[in-house]
């Protein structure tokens, strides 16, 4: 299987007998089965030369499917680390997920064999077209739902109340939330990971929307930011610049540009129009997580490739006034950037 082939050279490049894989990510990208509860330990992998591990529990017994490259033990995900295991398979070298694996966890395995910290996610940073595909569909569902909630804003309603609107568009629909949306009022999108409170919409408001749908687990994000009212000349300036500062960053997509390319002329414009630095990267790989590789920052040091899937979210903070980000999710295409995410990106006045 092309997956685990990949996880074969790392261990053959690494110098590993093995790589334990504890990311809920990572396992099921391997294994292709999405029920383990995620940011529990009910399970680890265990790929070595010639096996693949799934250790678990009985509680999935049942539910686990068609895993035919897989080894079950169902033991106890982390009591079969404990045992003679490492033994029994001749492993002395075991390759860890050094962004995962906690403190406790190395402590059970450090005096018992030599270790490497291993950094996994960049198996997952170019997709394939099946995830490609369920990416556009979670982006496809994230644009109805905003079309959706642009019915529900209206003077009174609460931050809180939008984001539960949005959460329960998207499971009625059968799938899933990336994240808990961001609503902001007013103000409170000065701040760009403002938490959605019991503030209710008034009139000639800002209304900053960041949320994400998932589809068959592969995540969508995105942000619009609304005028709640007549949106008056400050609004209206600040939205252009954003709106501008996005643009040139999609237009610098390309095989083989720099991905902090895109940061810094987004960044650069923004500054260059008299706003304040963005307080933040201007975009992130969207995948089974809804940050993951590649980073699009000034710190990027890698060049675009094809089927690299990540966000473009430029913004303007200003405290005490408000906030405008707009972000989308883009492909590295063949011939440049394409748009994935759809919702209306001019100015709306609602
Ligand atoms: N859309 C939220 C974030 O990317 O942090
Ligand atoms: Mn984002």
């Amino acid at each position: 299987m092309k997956r685990l082939k990949k996880i074969h050279e790392i261990l053959k490049k690494e110098g590993l007998d093995a790589l334990l894989i504890s990311s809920s990510a990572n396992i099921q990208y391997l294994t292709y089965f999405s029920g383990f509860f995620n940011g529990e330990r009910d399970a680890f992998l265990v790929i070595t030369k010639t096996k693949n591990y799934l250790l678990t529990d009985k509680r999935y017994s049942g539910s686990l499917g068609d895993l035919d490259e897989f080894e079950i033990l169902d033991e106890g995900a982390l009591r079969t680390l404990k045992s003679d295991f490492f033994k029994k398979n001749r492993i002395r070298t075991l390759g860890f997920e050094s962004k995962d694996l906690k403190v406790y966890e190395y402590s059970l395995l450090k005096n018992r064999l030599k270790t490497k910290e291993v950094d996994l996610d960049y198996v997952r940073e170019v997709k394939e077209d099946a995830e490609l595909q369920q990416i556009q569909n979670a982006c496809s569902l994230a644009d109805k739902a905003f079309g959706f909630i642009l019915k529900k804003i209206k003077t009174g309603i609460s931050e809180q109340e939008i984001a539960f609107e949005i959460e329960h568009y998207i499971k009625r629909s059968g799938q899933d939330i990336s994240f808990s949306p961001i609503v902001a009022f007013g103000p409170n999108s000065s701040v760009p990971h403002h938490k959605s409170g019991p503030k209710k919409l008034k009139k000639d408001e800002i209304v900053l929307i960041d949320f994400g749908a998932k589809f068959n687990s592969y995540c969508s994000d995105i942000t619009r930011t609304v005028f709640f009212g007549k949106a008056d000349n400050t609004f209206r300036k600040v939205y252009e610049t954003v709106l501008n500062a996005q643009q040139l960053a999609i237009d610098k997509i390309n095989i083989n540009a720099r991905l902090s390319d895109i940061d810094k002329t987004a960044r650069d414009y923004i500054k260059r129009e008299g706003f304040l630095n963005i307080p933040h990267a201007i975009g992130h790989g969207v995948g089974l997580e809804v940050h993951e590789l590649p980073h699009v920052s000034p710190y990027s040091k890698e060049k675009m490739v094809e089927n690299q899937i990540f966000t473009v979210e430029p913004g303007i903070y200003i405290e005490n006034w408000g906030g405008i980000r707009i972000e989308d999710v883009v492909l590295v295409g063949k011939n440049g950037p394409q748009l994935i995410t759809d919702s209306n990106r001019s100015l709306i006045e609602i």
